[in-house]
């Protein structure tokens, strides 16, 4: 369990909180690109820990986010005119450009100089592989944008999704970290390959290690006297799981990677990221864009319990529910909109959660004592991450895993980052 007071540290995210102020100093999602597809094309809101903002892109191609009310008296810049580089209040004219100046006020004398004396909010943001991101923190202290993988592969090689997941942020994000719940909460009675050998042993041993990014979670399940299936994922700061893609054990083109951002405290934005490193993604492996409607709010939601299916229940699956997205949102927002971890009974099961919270939890106050936060990149040459890396494999009982992905621990990495190359030797 979670004392009431370390709970709300790590779940409060708004303005002003540790934890927001925290999650502020990284680049974050803000929007899909398609959402202002083109130039001087209709605005889009933006909820993002909390604030009110609003996206556009201006007839240069520009992004801006500024905040969503006008400087001059409030109202929505939603509605507002997208017009020769600059967005335009609708109630008196005020116009604004991506920076936040204000570009023009002309319901006031020609010589005031108010447009001058103000700047209105507007963070800084920067668009990859269908993504606008967005720096809400000091402008002093904006890390450089990180050269993810999934961000460098072309774009025909990557996905990405987003859906409302109505409760904390924290839930969905422990769900990434915590294995167990592969081998019940997405049981299908009709397995593939790798969710048969979940089954087989439903008490993995778990591995967890602290690193540069955040945590590395294995599980290691024995699916058999002589095997063994090893699932390596990983916490990435601040607020990302990466896990094992594809639907055979084994795969090892490429990841997934899943961002819980907060909306606010009860609400977050899911964006799930994958990408491929030899080949385009096919239609059919973004299974989940026909669970989420245009809104991002998913067709089975509490509302309708998901439209559980309670014959399939005792048939098909595990839950009577389509799609793991689904799944993972009935498991987590079912928890309530802020669970309160001060009731849970925790188990051997929940050792990466539990390690995932410590690495929070100290990161979150080494923060508020000034100390710079992990994984925030400044040098270009340090702009890349060969050792964020997920897959799961099934091996021979008696091989040493360790040896076989070339794997390092966060001391042999710092000495020498060049030997760090187990995605080279994990291919056989
Ligand atoms: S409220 Fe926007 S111009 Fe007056
Ligand atoms: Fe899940």
């Amino acid at each position: 369990m979670l004392p009431k007071e370390q709970n709300e540290l790590l779940t409060r995210t708004g303005s002003g909180t540790p934890m927001g102020e925290l999650i502020r100093r990284y680049w974050i999602p803000a929007l899909l690109s398609g959402e202002i597809p083109e130039p001087n094309c209709p605005p889009a809101q933006v909820r993002l820990l909390g604030e009110e903002l609003v996206a556009f892109r201006d007839s240069e191609g520009r992004v801006g986010l500024l905040g969503e009310h006008c400087s001059h008296r409030g109202s929505s810049l939603f509605y507002g005119r997208n017009e020769e580089c600059g967005l335009r209040c609708i109630y008196h004219g005020w116009k604004y450009d991506v920076e936040g100046n204000v570009l023009d006020t002309p319901a006031e004398p020609a010589d005031s100089d108010l447009k001058k004396k103000l700047r209105h909010t507007a963070y800084p943001t920067h668009e990859a592989a269908g993504v606008i991101y967005a720096y809400l923190g000091p402008r002093e202290k904006m890390p450089l944008f990180p050269n993810y993988e999934w961000t460098q592969v072309p774009l025909s090689h990557t996905y990405v999704t987003k859906a409302l997941l109505e409760c904390n942020y924290l839930q969905g994000l422990e769900g990434e970290c915590d294995s167990s719940h592969l081998s019940f909460l997405h049981r299908s009675f009709n397995p593939s390959l790798n969710q048969a050998l979940y089954q087989l042993d439903t008490v993995p041993i778990y591995e967890t290690e602290e690193t540069d990014f955040g945590v590395r979670l294995i599980a290691i399940r024995k699916p058999g006297p002589d095997k063994q299936y090893v699932r390596v994922s990983s916490f990435v700061m601040p607020v990302s799981g990466c896990v094992p893609a594809g639907r055979g054990s084994g795969e090892l083109d490429g990841f997934e990677v899943h961002m819980y951002v907060p909306f606010d405290d009860v609400r977050t934005w899911r964006y799930d990221f994958g990408f491929r490193r030899s080949r385009p993604v096919r239609e059919e492996e973004v299974h989940r864009r026909k669970q989420i409607g245009p809104d991002y709010v998913r067709v089975r939601n509490a509302r309708n319990h998901y439209l559980q299916n309670r014959q399939a229940q005792k048939t098909v699956s595990y839950t009577g529910i389509e799609d793991f997205l689904n799944h993972d949102a009935c498991a987590t927002e079912s928890m309530g909109p802020v669970y309160d971890r001060s009731k849970e009974h925790l188990g051997v099961s929940d050792k990466a959660v539990i390690a995932v919270r410590k690495f929070l939890l100290n990161t979150v106050k080494a923060s508020q004592e000034g100390r710079e936060p992990p994984h925030l990149v400044r040098e270009a040459k340090r702009n890349r991450f060969p050792h964020i890396d997920c897959f799961a494999q099934l091996l021979p009982a008696d091989v040493d895993w360790r040896q076989r992905f070339g794997y390092l621990t966060p001391t042999a990495q710092a000495e020498n980052p060049a030997a760090f190359t187990f995605k080279q030797k994990v291919v056989s």
